[in-house]
């Protein structure tokens, strides 16, 4: 049976993957990258850095790490700025609902989000006391797609992997989730998302008797 249920933040939650695509799109162009949906697919749950290092692959330039360094804080500062204003009004539908779904069946919350800035945006959103645990960025050593962030989100809520249900939008995510062991609940197009357990398009669809299948 289900005890848990993980969340991920930027694109679940929140509209802030849209975010996200707008700082690195405009990174992107004052290094002369293209920069489109398709390719923000790959960026998705996939860390400030490691993205960075996606983009720049496509330039014939060279970066130093000091450049990186700076650019990387450029796009930080872009996204805060973007992000500063949100209020709880910037839930994405059906996600609060979702959440008080989970924890009124007597279930486990947690987030697993590979953003530094997820505390912000759970304080913002005024959520973070919807969660048993949300996984500190900071003291991950690997991004997704990497399993590494939900096992943690699990081993904290003390619930073996299999018993917990993952809830991404990223394909990054999705692998992250099914790595770990985890049913794999996709937020978003199963044509992008095709490694996922079951595909919904947003949380207004979350029906938690569905996947809690005893
Ligand atoms: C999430 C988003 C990514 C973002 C990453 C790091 O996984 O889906 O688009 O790059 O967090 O975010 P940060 O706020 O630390 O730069
Ligand atoms: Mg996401």
């Amino acid at each position: 049976a289900i005890e848990a249920v993980i969340f991920d933040l930027d694109g679940v939650l929140a509209d802030t993957a849209h975010f996200h695509f707008l700082a690195w799109r405009e990174l992107a162009q004052t290094q002369g990258i293209d920069f489109d949906e398709t390719f923000n697919e790959c960026l998705k749950g996939v860390d400030r850095m490691a993205s960075l290092e996606l983009i720049l692959r496509q330039s014939s330039r060279n970066y130093t790490h000091e450049e990186k360094q700076v650019l990387a804080n450029k796009k930080n500062q872009h996204y805060q700025q973007l992000t500063a204003t949100m209020t709880p009004a910037d839930l994405l539908p059906g996600a609060r609902e979702a959440l008080e779904a989970v924890r009124s069946a007597g279930l486990k919350t947690g987030l697993a989000s590979v953003s530094k800035n997820a505390f912000f945006i759970l304080e913002r959103l005024e959520i973070r006391d919807c969660f048993d645990d949300v996984v500190d960025a900071a003291l991950l050593t690997h991004t997704k797609p990497h399993p590494e962030i939900f096992l943690t989100a699990a081993n904290h809520l003390g619930i073996d992997p299999s018993a917990c249900i993952g809830v991404e939008d990223s394909l990054a995510g999705i692998t992250s989730i099914k790595a770990a062991g985890m049913f794999a609940l996709g937020i978003g197009s199963a044509n992008v998302l095709t490694d996922a357990d079951l595909v919904i398009p947003d949380l207004r669809h979350f029906l938690l008797n569905d996947y809690a299948v005893n």
